[in-house]
C-alpha cells in the first residue's frame, strides 16, 4: 500500500501523514526534509545559492538518510542528526531555490523511490510532487488544500507567536516559486483525491484520510 499526500505548505501535511501511517501500521516518508537537508547542507558548506550550477554540481555530495519511522522520524546529513536545523528560518526561505534544480530533484527522487519500494508493510510519503512525479502509480493519491489564511495561522501556531501577516507572505511566496518551477512542480495528480482542510480539525483529516485508505486495502 503505497498512499502519496501532496498539497502546500500549513495544510497539516506532516501531522496528517504521520498520524495516518502510525494508525495503519505503515512507513512514513517525509520527503521536505530531505529538501531541507540537502539545503541545509548547502547552507553550512557555503554553496552559492543564487547559482543553479553550483547547487547542480553539489547535489550528489551529501549523504542523506530518512528514518521511516513515523512515531520517530529521523533524518540525518553524513551521519548527523539535521532535525532542528532544517527548520530554521534561513532554511525554509532557501528551500525552494534548492529544490528547483533538476540535478537536485533526480538524486531525490531516486532516493525516495528506493525507500518506497523497500517499505516491506507500505508507506504514506508526502510531498509537492509524490502523485505526479515520484510515485505516480501509488495506490492512494490525496491532495491536501486550505485557505491562504488557515494555513498561516496554523503555521505561526507552530512557530509559537510567530507574526501571522509575515508568515501569510512568506509562504505565499514559496508555494508561489514551488508551483511555477519547470521540473516537477506542486501539482494535484488528475486521480487524486482532493480535501479542503480549512474547516476540518487534524482529527477530521486524519479520519477522512484513514477512511479513503481502508477503502482502497
Ligand atoms: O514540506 P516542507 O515545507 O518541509 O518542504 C520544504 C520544501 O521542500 C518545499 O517548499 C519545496 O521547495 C521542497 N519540496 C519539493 N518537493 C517535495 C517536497 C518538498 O520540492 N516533494
Amino acid at each position: 500500500m503505497i498512499v502519496a499526500i501532496d498539497g502546500p505548505s500549513g495544510t497539516g501535511k506532516s501531522s496528517t501523514s504521520k498520524a495516518v501511517a502510525a494508525q495503519l501500521g505503515l512507513s512514513y516518508l517525509d520527503t521536505g526534509a530531505q529538501y531541507r537537508a540537502i539545503t541545509w547542507w548547502m547552507v553550512h558548506n557555503g554553496i552559492d545559492l543564487t547559482d543553479p550550477g553550483a547547487i547542480a554540481d553539489a547535489a550528489g555530495k551529501p549523504g542523506i538518510v530518512s528514518g521511516t519511522d513515523p512515531l520517530a522520524p529521523t533524518i540525518t546529513v553524513d551521519g548527523a542528526d539535521v532535525s532542528g536545523p532544517i527548520r530554521t528560518t534561513e532554511v525554509t526561505s532557501k528551500v525552494s531555490a534548492v529544490s528547483a534544480v533538476p540535478e537536485v530533484r533526480t538524486r531525490i527522487t531516486e532516493l525516495q523511490r528506493w525507500i518506497a519500494e523497500s517499505a516491506e508493510k507500505g508507506i504514506v510519503v508526502e510531498g509537492r510532487d509524490i502523485g505526479t512525479t515520484v510515485l505516480p502509480d501509488a495506490d492512494l493519491k490525496i491532495f491536501l488544500t486550505a485557505s491562504p489564511e488557515a494555513r498561516a495561522a496554523r503555521r505561526s501556531g507552530e512557530l509559537k507567536g510567530a507574526d501571522v501577516k509575515a508568515t501569510q507572505e512568506a509562504l505565499i511566496k514559496r508555494d508561489a516559486a514551488d508551483s511555477s518551477r519547470k521540473t516537477s512542480p506542486l501539482a494535484k495528480a488528475d486521480d487524486a483525491v482532493e480535501v479542503d482542510t480549512t474547516e476540518l480539525t487534524l482529527q477530521q483529516v486524519i479520519e477522512c484520510v484513514v477512511t479513503l485508505v481502508e477503502e482502497k486495502r
